[in-house]
């Protein structure tokens, strides 16, 4: 195994896409590398096939939960180290169809989600004054798209959360990291009926994903050439970039 800073490690969103690949990479990285999702099968599936993976099924909008199953691995493996906070659910959906039901569960899932896990790992960092939460965000955060109804503003609030942990965290010697992915191939993806420019198999997106970790870095981005556009479009006055998604976006995504 390599040198690691990681004893036990904590992913969330691990039965498929890019969390399974991360767990699969982590898992000669880390000794004790807990998988969470819903599906009880993937996870044992991909923990019967290392030793170091080991799976604890979950539906992260389970508060309680969430927190029992913190404490179960810090039991059996380790205080964690490492949280990568990934579970995430999508739904494309149009302004015209809003549907309360779908925002809502996206709330649920993608930020709710992410905050039962952040309250369950809280105690325990700031009582050892170290460990490092990863959040997975998405560059559908970084201004409002079409379709994403029910999806950017999910992301836009964790985005919003990692910075305000960030910058209140670090003095208690808790590291906070986000992660911006662009389009990766993942289960999440495969139905969409639109263009998705500079798609990444989830192996290289994982494989970005620990690389940004062992770099120490705040913010995590994948594939760079589609982040960096993604970026320039958050920079852009609101006319323009309303304009853009009217000329370019809009029409692509009919
Ligand atoms: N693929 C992309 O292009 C892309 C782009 C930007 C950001 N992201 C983000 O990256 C993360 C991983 O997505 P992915 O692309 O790898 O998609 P994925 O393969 O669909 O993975 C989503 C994971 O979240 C789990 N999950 C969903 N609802 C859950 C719940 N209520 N409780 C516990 N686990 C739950 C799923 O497992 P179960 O169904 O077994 O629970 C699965 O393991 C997500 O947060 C996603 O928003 C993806």
């Amino acid at each position: 195994m390599a040198d690691t800073p990681w004893n036990s490690v904590w992913i969330t969103g691990a039965s498929s896409g890019i969390g399974l690949e991360l767990a699969r990479l982590m898992a000669d990285e880390a000794p004790h590398v807990a998988i969470s999702a819903r599906s009880a099968d993937a996870l044992e599936a991909a923990a019967a096939s290392h030793a170091a993976l080991a799976a604890y099924p979950l539906d992260v909008t389970d508060a309680d939960a969430v927190k029992a199953t913190a404490e179960r691995i810090t039991a059996e493996a380790g205080p964690i180290d490492l949280a990568v906070l990934g579970a995430g659910t999508w739904k494309l959906m149009d302004a015209e169809d809003f549907d309360l039901a779908a925002v809502r569960t996206g709330m649920e899932v993608n930020y709710m989600g992410v905050a039962n896990a952040v309250a369950a790992l809280l105690p325990g960092m700031l009582s050892r004054g170290s460990g490092h939460i990863v959040i997975v965000a998405s560059v559908a955060g970084y201004r409002g798209l079409p379709k994403a109804v029910a999806y950017g503003p999910t992301k836009a609030a964790l985005i919003n959360l990692a910075e305000t942990l960030k910058a209140e965290l670090a003095p208690h010697g808790i590291k906070v990291s986000v992660v911006n992915p662009g389009f990766v191939d993942t289960p999440m993806t495969r139905d969409n009926p639109f263009p998705m420019p500079g798609i990444i198999p989830a192996r290289d997106a994982a494989r970005a994903l620990l690389s940004g970790l062992e770099k120490g870095r705040y913010e995590i981005v994948f594939p760079t050439g589609f982040v960096m556009g993604m970026k320039v479009l958050r920079l852009l006055p609101n006319a323009l970039f309303f304009w853009i998604v009217r000329k370019f976006i809009l029409t692509k995504a009919k």
